[in-house]
């Protein structure tokens, strides 16, 4: 099939590319490299510059004619996003409606979207299933949840097919090395984790150290990007098949704290890098784990290298290829 991904060239995106790829789909990537890497994509793929801002380039890019689209492009910074809420709003929310009617437009092939466990906020109980709540603890999440509202109103009234994909939090880099460019700037546990191991960054900030959890630091539902990447693939086979539209919740249903990450980081890259505590965030709830039943159940979907060992490993060796020659 011929597949549209954009967003393609971003740290979840490159793995999606490669996941279609791999199974001999035909691949194009449409990003406005904002924060992007094109090294990460597969050599073969299309490439449209543009933003998804740019209508009438939206137009003639999705006129070509897909078998589908999936749809990655987003700010994604929670905190940023309670300090700069009209940049998302516009980002997010408006550069999905000029690609929501673009698609309309070419005929509605189905669409995957990229949505996250932010649209529950703090969780009621666990483990998180869809029918859970949904009530955002910050703008990015919003943003997602209001994307997802607007999907089903395209559905109901223009027939396009969607599957909302809820990550929990994305880790890992791809196992045989074609992803080679670390993500920019990155806030999430691991590569903060990697930096402070491989000396670019002082130490590592725990923040709070006193939750009612285990080891008495934050729980977190990490799924290896190689196993989302292939959720995407699935998604789209449901779409293509079922022609039914789906919102599913996406992680490995086992949580790890702070602590036991880094004690496995510690292990698997041998350097003992500083630590600090510091105060718990605003808005960061004790423990978030999926539950992935209904992925497991509609779409096959299963985690194989969700586990702390293939998420910290796979990372290390990026970051380790990486620093000893960045241009590689
Ligand atoms: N990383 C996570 O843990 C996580 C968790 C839940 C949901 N998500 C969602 O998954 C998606 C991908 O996340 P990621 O971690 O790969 O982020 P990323 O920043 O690495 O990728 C986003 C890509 O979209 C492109 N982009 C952004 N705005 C654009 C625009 N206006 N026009 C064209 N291209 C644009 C960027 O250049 C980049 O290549 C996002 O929608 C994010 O909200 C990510």
């Amino acid at each position: 099939m011929r597949v549209l991904i954009v967003g393609g060239a971003g740290y979840i995106g490159s793995h999606v590319c490669h996941a279609f790829a791999d199974r001999g789909d035909s691949v194009a990537v449409l990003d406005n490299f904002s924060s992007g890497s094109r090294i990460n994509m597969p050599e073969e793929v299309e490439v449209f510059e543009g933003d998804i801002m740019d209508k009438s380039f939206l137009g003639r890019a999705l006129s070509i004619g897909w078998d589908g689209v999936v749809h990655l492009a987003a700010f994604k910074a929670a905190g940023e996003s309670m300090t700069d809420p009209g940049k998302y709003a516009v980002n997010n929310i408006c550069g999905t409606i000029n690609l929501l009617n673009a698609i309309v437009n070419a005929g509605a092939p189905p669409l995957v979207f990229s949505s996250s466990a932010a649209v529950f906020g703090e969780p009621v109980r666990l483990p998180i299933d869809e029918d859970h709540p949904k009530a955002p603890e910050n703008f990015y999440g919003y943003t997602k949840l209001e994307i997802e509202n607007l999907l089903d109103w395209f559905d109901k009234l223009k027939d396009l097919k969607f599957a909302a994909l809820r990550y929990f939090n994305a880790a890992g880099y791809d196992s045989k090395g074609r992803v080679r460019e670390p993500e920019k700037d990155p806030q999430n546990l691991l590569p903060v984790i990697m930096e402070a191991a491989a000396g670019i960054r002082e130490n590592l900030i725990i923040h709070g150290d006193d939750y009612d959890t285990r080891d008495g630091t934050c729980i977190r539902d990490y799924v290896h990007v190689s196993d989302l990447a292939r959720a995407h693939v699935q998604a789209m086979d449901y779409l293509v098949a079922e022609k039914k539209s789906l919102k599913v919740n996406l992680g490995s249903e086992s949580g790890i704290s702070v602590a036991e990450m880094v004690k496995e980081a510690v292990a698997i890259t041998g350097v003992d890098f500083p630590r600090v505590k510091g105060p718990r965030r605003p808005g960061d709830p004790a423990k978030l784990v999926a539950s992935s039943s209904l992925a497991r159940n509609l779409l096959g979907w299963e985690t194989t290298q969700s586990d702390a060992a293939s998420l910290i490993s796979s990372t290390w060796s990026l970051y380790r290829r990486y620093i000893e020659c960045p241009k590689a």
